[in-house]
């Protein structure tokens, strides 16, 4: 008896050294690579299964465990200033039924001695800020961090336009923190994701990590392209306005902060659960994500008698709301070899119906995720559609009845398409076929790149056709595209003559592309638009690129080592060069323009404004277009504009200035008639 109680003991302490290392990798996971292995309520079951453990064995607490400090999201040369928080940045307890949100509730009003208001709100599913305000002036904006330092992405976070610079007003305390959650909406995230695919870059799991990522970033061009937003939800400081939260947040709303309208306050529990069971549902149609409910008590005397523990308020609690998830088979895993080499497994489920749509394939990431999950073919497997577009596997409910070794599954070591031994990407958690040029995907991949809207533009060559040519042999790489004929086209099923021609047609107008756009679609990795550009503009030709020194690349604005050697790379493959040299007797563009040398004067002397959005170019070729041409991009309507390129959805403000000045739109359309562009 004696020796067994000893072992279980031995047994616990185990466990909690093991517990503890793993949600420390896992808060790494989360907060720093924003590539969370597990679920959140996977994660919370262990982190409470350590908290129990560490209860019955004070013997071994230490300040260190993660029980006792939230997870860090501070990057070490993250190139951003690391300021101490003023009110540690604290986490919130979460619950994830009634019962529990009832206990919380019975503990606070005993403690009390009085039932409490209680504020309800939506709990917002991004990462948290803290926005410090000095005399009406936003001057920093720091992240969590590890709670009691966080990161000053003031500069990102300027690009959010729901977040006031100044305030101009005199009600208003000289110094406040006010803190919320930036967060991605749903439709930036899919069109960000959309062009990550495009590019063959991972994938965001969800609008969180794409927030996280996004305000990490050390270039806030990129960040307000991908257009964050922030909703906040807690005023802090001295002088405050008002003597409960609630009023506090509708102060913040008069100062132009944007302050969630789903909030209640509530007088019994009912009315919480009216509040939850409401937003359970109607969260399906807001345009950010949510994962839950925050319940907070409102009066703010009451909140410091609560105080707070290491980690969370006592006066708050999250309620979070159930992932919409299916128990299914895993019934096979299979490859999909991607433009660049990529080899990305994929999960053949027996179908299910999740949210709506049936489900059958979910991407299994990589072969860590695999293994992390310790995933076989023939498990029984939990499939979850919760903040996530893509369908995903959280965990494995049984194993296959399969035993011995070939149960385990082992990652392809050939590539499933070609047969060529894998390598992996020593910087990525990514296996690839190394075979470039003769792999079917990769060779038809990149020559549907090269074709795509936003590099040759070249019409008709949809990816089936593109099958189809390429099975005959006709189409092997993407200079094949300049030696097709009108017959070889013209007697492929479903097309004729006439698609026959309209290709060629469009074929022979991508000769006029030029030269940044021919460099992005090469299909150099790690070579997208936006360095595509800049590559032109320091490098104006081929040749020069080609023959350029690494030392000389990383020169280049947002060319670090890894574009660097993979451009040096591109260049010294013989096929490469081969290739360019076809493209170069096609008549492609392979130089590019003088920065200085204008293609028309057809603009100067004109101010143009931008406004709203366009379908055939996006608003950074826009302004390059109309300085190409002479003319001057500016900002803001006045009397001096000449006239607006108007898009869909213009600017209220701006179409009444525009009236009221009598300044003329102009149409995407009318635009490139002026400037006679025909790509
Ligand atoms: S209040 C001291 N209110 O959830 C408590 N937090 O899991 C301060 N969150 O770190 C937080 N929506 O990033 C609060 N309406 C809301 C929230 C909210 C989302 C986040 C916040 C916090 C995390 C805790």
């Amino acid at each position: 008896m004696q020796l067994d109680l000893f072992s279980d003991t031995d047994n616990e302490q185990e466990q909690i050294r093991s517990l503890r290392k793993e949600l420390e990798e896992m808060n790494y996971q989360y907060y720093v690579l924003d590539q969370p292995t597990i679920s959140d309520k996977a994660f919370d079951e262990k982190m409470r299964r350590l908290q129990d453990l560490e209860a019955r064995h004070p013997e071994m607490a230490d300040p260190k465990s993660p029980t006792q400090h939230v997870g860090s999201d501070l990057q070490k040369n993250g190139g951003f200033e690391q300021v101490a928080h003023r009110y540690p940045m604290l986490s919130l307890a979460n619950t994830y039924s009634e019962e529990e949100v009832h206990s919380w509730y019975e503990r606070v009003r005993k403690d009390l001695g009085t039932a409490p208001e209680i504020v309800a709100e939506l709990k917002f599913d991004g990462l948290s800020i803290s926005l410090w305000y000095e005399n009406g002036e936003l001057v920093r904006a720091v992240t969590r961090g590890d709670g009691v330092r966080g990161d000053d992405v003031i500069q990102n976070v300027k690009t959010i336009k729901t977040i006031p610079w100044h305030i101009e007003r005199t009600d208003i305390p000289a110094s406040f923190e006010i803190r919320g959650e930036i967060l991605l909406p749903w439709k930036n995230f899919e069109r960000l994701n959309r062009e990550r695919e495009e590019q063959e870059e991972p994938l965001f799991a969800n609008p969180r990590n794409a927030a996280a990522g996004t305000l990490k970033l050390q270039n806030p061009g990129i960040v307000k392209s991908r257009g964050l937003d922030a909703y906040l939800y807690y005023l802090l400081g001295e002088n405050l306005p008002g003597t409960t939260h609630y009023d506090n947040l509708q102060a913040a709303r008069s100062w132009g902060f944007q302050v969630s309208d789903a909030i209640r306050r509530c007088a019994t529990l009912e009315e919480v659960m009216q509040f939850i069971a409401y937003w359970d549902i109607e969260r399906k149609h807001l345009p950010v994500a949510t994962d839950g409910i925050v319940l907070k008590v409102n009066d703010l005397k009451q909140q410091s008698i609560l105080g707070f523990t290491a980690k969370t308020p006592r006066w708050a609690i999250a309620y979070k709301f159930q992932a919409e998830k299916q128990l299914t088979v895993l019934k096979k895993i299979t490859y999909q070899v991607g433009r660049t080499g990529v080899v990305t497994p994929v999960a053949n489920l027996e179908p299910v119906l999740l949210s709506g749509t049936t489900v059958q394939r979910a991407t299994l990431h990589n072969a860590d995720f695999i293994a992390q999950l310790g995933l076989r073919e023939g498990d029984s497997v939990w499939v979850e559609k919760g903040g996530e577009i893509i369908p995903k596997i959280t965990a494995v409910e049984k194993h296959s009845d399969l035993t011995g070794l070939q149960a385990d599954f082992r990652f392809a070591t050939h590539c499933p398409e070609c047969g060529t031994p894998l390598q992996r990407d020593p910087e990525q958690a990514a296996w690839y076929c190394p075979n470039e040029d003769g792999c079917p995907p990769q060779q038809k991949g990149k020559i549907e790149h090269f074709v795509s809207r936003k590099t040759m533009n070249i019409e008709g060559l949809g990816s089936e056709t593109i099958d189809l040519l390429y099975a005959q042999g006709l189409l092997r790489d993407i200079a094949d595209i300049y030696a097709l004929q009108a017959e070889d086209i013209a007697k492929q099923e479903r097309l004729g003559q006439k698609s026959a021609q309209n290709i060629l047609e469009s074929v022979e107008q991508s000769k006029k592309v030029p030269f940044a756009r021919v460099l992005f679609a090469l299909g150099i990795r790690f070579v997208g638009e936006t360095t595509a550009k800049k590559l032109a503009k320091a490098f104006p030709s081929i040749d020069l690129l080609a023959n350029a020194p690494k030392e000389a690349l990383v020169m280049t604005e947002d060319v670090g080592e890894q574009i660097a050697e993979s451009i040096r790379q591109y260049f010294t493959k013989e096929s490469n060069r081969t290739l360019i040299e076809r493209l170069r007797n096609d008549g492609l563009q392979l130089t590019g323009e003088s920065n200085n040398i204008l293609k028309s004067n057809i603009l100067t002397g004109k101010s143009i404004v931008i406004s709203g959005t366009f379908s055939r170019h996006n608003r950074d070729e826009y302004k390059a277009l109309i300085e190409e041409n002479g003319g001057k991009n500016v900002g803001s309507v006045s009397a001096k504009t000449s006239f607006i390129l108007a898009g869909e959805n213009m600017g209220p403000q701006k179409l009444e200035k525009a009236q009221k000045l009598g300044i003329a739109l102009v149409s995407e359309e009318e635009f490139l008639q002026m400037i006679e562009e025909k790509i």
